[in-house]
């Protein structure tokens, strides 16, 4: 059996798995992407978990989300932030992912921070910090270029009965128009720049862009790269660029730790509204 770089198909929550079982611990011991074994082992320890629990929907959940990141293997062909698992963590659901969104969540404080907002969240991912602050903010909107993370994003709403107040559209953010939203607060987590080419725009036009779909009290939550993919001289070049929209403050982050979630830059951006 050759082994790539890339995750291998695998079917974990169908009736007979051991033989998929098997296909994944050899994947684990003998695959070359770190990141790719990484995420195998994550899907085994969700696995045992949930079927330990017993709860059904969940099952079914996580067996309909396995399909679709398997169709995604096969059909999409951008980068892949999750390694054939999941980039984000939603913890509530058993899934585990290379970014640990509850502590982001929570060292962002975004509960409160988003508290009664209308809010976009720019290259959503599979939706898990929306779904975190879910019960505070009045409406969310996520737009994902990948139509395979949606399609799970769609599900899981579905899921926890929560698709009138989010909703998930597969659309480059480039195409988000003033005309059908106006937000009280813009997430930009790591989505300025994409590592997989998706993002068209310019910076400039990025952050303009930004403050239009502001409402004039708005504010923008920023996140960078990892200072590995984003080198401080870069990042300072995106700073000052966001400071001719907005009135950024640091925020200073505790507890993130993750190996990808360590050493970000924050900020919290307040929309400036004389001419620009
Ligand atoms: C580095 S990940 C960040 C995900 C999420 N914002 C987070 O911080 O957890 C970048 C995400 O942006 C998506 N993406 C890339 N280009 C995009 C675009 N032009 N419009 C919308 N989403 C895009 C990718 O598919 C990927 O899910």
């Amino acid at each position: 059996m050759a082994l790539h770089g890339t995750s291998p198909k695998i079917y974990l929550f169908q009736k007979s798995n051991a033989f998929s079982v098997l296909k994944t611990y050899f994947h684990i011991l003998f695959g070359r992407s770190n990141l790719v074994r990484l995420a195998l082992k994550m899907r085994l320890k969700d696995r045992k978990t949930i079927e330990k629990q017993g709860n059904l929907p969940l099952i079914n959940l996580h067996k309909s989300l396995e399909v679709i990141r398997n169709q995604s293997l096969e059909k999409y062909p951008h980068y892949d932030y999750g390694a054939g698992y999941n980039y984000q963590s939603f913890s509530e659901l058993n899934l585990s992912g290379f970014r640990a969104t509850e502590t982001r969540v929570s060292a962002l404080d975004l509960n409160d921070v988003l508290s009664g907002k209308t809010v976009l969240d720019i290259g959503s991912n599979m939706g898990s910090v929306l779904f975190n602050v879910r019960e505070s903010i009045k409406y969310g909107l996520g737009v994902e270029i990948n139509e395979f993370l949606v399609e799970q994003s769609q599900l899981i709403a579905k899921h926890l009965k929560v698709n009138n107040k989010l909703e998930f559209q597969s659309i480059p953010f480039e195409q988000v128009s003033k005309t059908q939203h106006e937000f009280d607060a813009i997430l930009s987590l790591a989505n300025h720049s994409t590592f997989d080419g998706n993002t068209k725009q310019s910076l400039d036009s990025y952050f303009h862009k930004i403050h239009n779909l502001l409402t004039d009290d708005g504010i923008l939550i920023f996140e960078s790269h990892p200072p590995e993919l984003e080198p401080a001289d870069s990042l300072q070049k995106t700073i000052n660029l966001m400071a001719d929209y907005f009135l950024t403050t640091k925020v200073d982050v505790q507890g993130l730790d993750g190996f990808l979630d360590k050493n970000r830059t924050y900020f919290f951006c307040k929309k400036k509204n004389e001419q620009i």
